[in-house]
């Protein structure tokens, strides 16, 4: 009586390590299939030792390095399809809106298992993103459909999906609790890149309508430069290796050097620098939820959000990519005192413990 649970990239592996935890806790073994979408050590392996998860009992064989979403896709159904045939779980859970939860989502159905989907209900509705393609999809297939937030209850009712749609919480409130307070006092990042704490800022890119598109990386990355000539002030730019690649083959460089690009780095360091920000700048799904759950103002250089939860209570400001409005919203929250009530919940466990009371029944 197996229950598998689909993992491949960074903030999969983040979002299910409480999961994980607690049916580890309950003695039940999980079945891991880790697909490879992601796979260098600071974006994969890196989250497995500091968040002392099992070795994955299986890995899809690794594939050739491809930006096709097709190509890639495929490879991970093929691989773990095979895995469930061998196995036979009961029933598996896919966690979000990456490839990785694509292929899990169709190799499942396919065969007929039950299928749960982990952050469900999430729209952007922007049909650029191939994020959005994958949750409509994922969603649509699924049997069990879990849910963080009533608006995504509400978007899963508007589109009709057939399964049975439970509201539980979002696993990231977990995650970081599970972690904020070892990751204050293991993690010597702000040491290592000797700044103080409230006086820098923090910012991620990797977004493929971002990053893929060489006048948005340009001037994203021009805004960033304007902003530490503006508010001189250190930014921390823990890079994406996606956004790395196309950086160098766009040429493009800072030359202010309190940009400090850095390699991306662990949950717990990653978590300590955004603690412990002024402002996080970002176009990531997972840091807009993380950032609004520990009170640091976030700007999301997006035209649209996932995440509207935290934009209504006051957390988050959408801006896209316009230099003005970036530095414009960026002043405004380094001068405002950031108050919100955390829209996730802040009760330590409830989101887990409703996960394992639904009915795919562990
Ligand atoms: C994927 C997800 C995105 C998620 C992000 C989390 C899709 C469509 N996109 O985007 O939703 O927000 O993960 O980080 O699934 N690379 C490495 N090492 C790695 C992984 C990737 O060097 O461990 C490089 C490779 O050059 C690769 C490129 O990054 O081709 C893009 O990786 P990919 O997994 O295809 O997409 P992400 O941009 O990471
Ligand atoms: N993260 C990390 N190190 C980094 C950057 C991000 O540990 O250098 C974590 C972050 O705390 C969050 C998750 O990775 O939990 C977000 O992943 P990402 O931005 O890659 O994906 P998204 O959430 O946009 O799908």
């Amino acid at each position: 009586d197996k229950i598998g649970i689909i993992v491949g990239t960074r903030p999969g592996i983040i979002k299910f390590s409480p999961i994980i935890r607690a049916f580890i806790e309950k003695k039940i073994e999980p079945l891991i299939i880790h697909t490879g979408q992601h796979y260098s050590y600071g974006l994969d392996r890196i989250f497995f030792e500091e968040l002392d998860l099992p070795v994955p009992s299986h890995r899809v064989p690794e594939m050739e390095k491809t930006f096709y979403h097709g190509e890639q896709t495929a490879h991970m159904l093929v691989g773990i399809e095979r895995v469930l045939l061998k196995e036979k779980p009961r029933a598996v859970i896919v966690g979000g809106d990456a490839n990785t939860n694509l292929a899990g989502a169709l190799a499942i159905r396919k065969l007929g298992i039950n299928l749960v989907h982990l952050e469900a209900g999430l729209r952007s509705n922007d049909w650029r993103m191939p994020e959005e393609h994958n949750r409509v999809i994922i969603d649509h297939i699924s049997d069990i459909l879990l849910a963080p937030t009533s608006e995504a209850v509400n978007n899963l009712k508007t589109d009709g999906v057939k399964g049975k749609i439970f509201l539980v919480g979002n696993t990231i409130s977990d995650a970081v609790n599970q972690n904020k307070i070892i990751a204050e006092s293991k993690s010597k990042i702000l040491e290592t890149l000797n700044i103080n704490k409230k006086k820098y800022l923090l910012c991620t890119i990797h977004r493929e309508e971002n990053v893929d598109n060489k006048m948005i990386t340009s001037a994203l990355c021009n805004a960033i430069e304007e902003l530490a000539v503006r508010f001189d002030i250190p930014i921390i730019f823990p890079i994406h290796p996606r956004t790395d690649n196309r950086l160098k083959s766009f040429g493009i460089s800072f030359k202010n050097e309190r940009i400090k690009l850095i390699p991306p780095v662990g949950y717990f360091d990653f978590l300590k620098l955004l603690s412990n920000c002024s402002v996080v700048l970002t176009d990531s799904g997972g840091i807009q939820e993380e950032a609004c759950i520990l009170g640091i103002p976030c700007i999301t250089l997006r035209d649209n959000t996932e995440r509207p939860e935290t934009v209504t209570i006051g957390a988050n400001k959408i801006v896209g990519h316009d230099k003005a409005r970036i530095l414009q919203e960026v002043e405004y929250a380094l001068n405002r005192k950031a108050s919100w009530k955390n829209p996730y919940g802040s009760e330590v466990g409830r989101t887990i413990t409703r996960i394992m009371q639904t009915e795919f029944g562990i």
